[in-house]
């Protein structure tokens, strides 16, 4: 990665950017807080970078819930679609509902999907979708409880 701090100003080009999005938000998936050592005039100055990657993973997750999910989930969660109702999915918003399961179980299944008497109620996204997206997903799926 080449980039340099130049009278104030952060010049990137949009490969470099996008790769420095990718190792910061994976430093700070695994909960790091001092992903690069860097320096802390730098820090500030990418500071901003982090905080629209996470602004873009957040947009992400809204548009895949929109592609992906609300076909059977609805927007809000509800699960009021019509396939919602034929496969008798759980209403999201509710709190009680949310309790049911784990970030993990969640996120096993959108991965692996939701399978009964041998037959797919929801199929599995793991192709479809990256860890990252799943996980922003689960966060998503959490945000909507009322
Ligand atoms: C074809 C319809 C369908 C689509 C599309 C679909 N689901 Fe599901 N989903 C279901 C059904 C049916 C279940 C099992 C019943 C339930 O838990 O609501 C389920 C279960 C889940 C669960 C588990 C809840 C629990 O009780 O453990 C999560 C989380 C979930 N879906 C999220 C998603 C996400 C995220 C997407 C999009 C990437 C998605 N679903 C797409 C039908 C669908």
């Amino acid at each position: 990665m080449n980039w340099r701090v130049r009278k104030n100003r952060l010049r990137l080009t949009s490969t470099d950017f996008n790769l420095a999005v990718k190792r910061l938000q994976h430093c700070v998936n695994q909960g790091r807080t001092d992903p690069m050592k860097i320096k802390t005039k730098t820090a500030l100055l990418i500071a901003p970078i982090i905080l629209c990657a996470g602004a873009a993973l957040a947009a992400d997750a809204a548009a895949n819930w929109s592609q992906h999910c609300a076909s059977c989930h609805g927007k809000d969660g509800s699960g009021i679609t019509t396939m919602g109702k034929k496969l008798g999915v759980k209403d999201y918003r509710d709190a009680k509902v949310q309790a049911e399961f784990t970030d993990a179980k969640a996120a096993q299944l959108i991965k692996d999907g939701v399978a009964e008497g041998g037959k797919d109620k929801m199929k599995p996204f793991k192709d479809k979708l990256s860890d990252e997206e799943i996980k922003a997903l689960v966060a998503y799926v959490r945000s909507l409880k009322k």
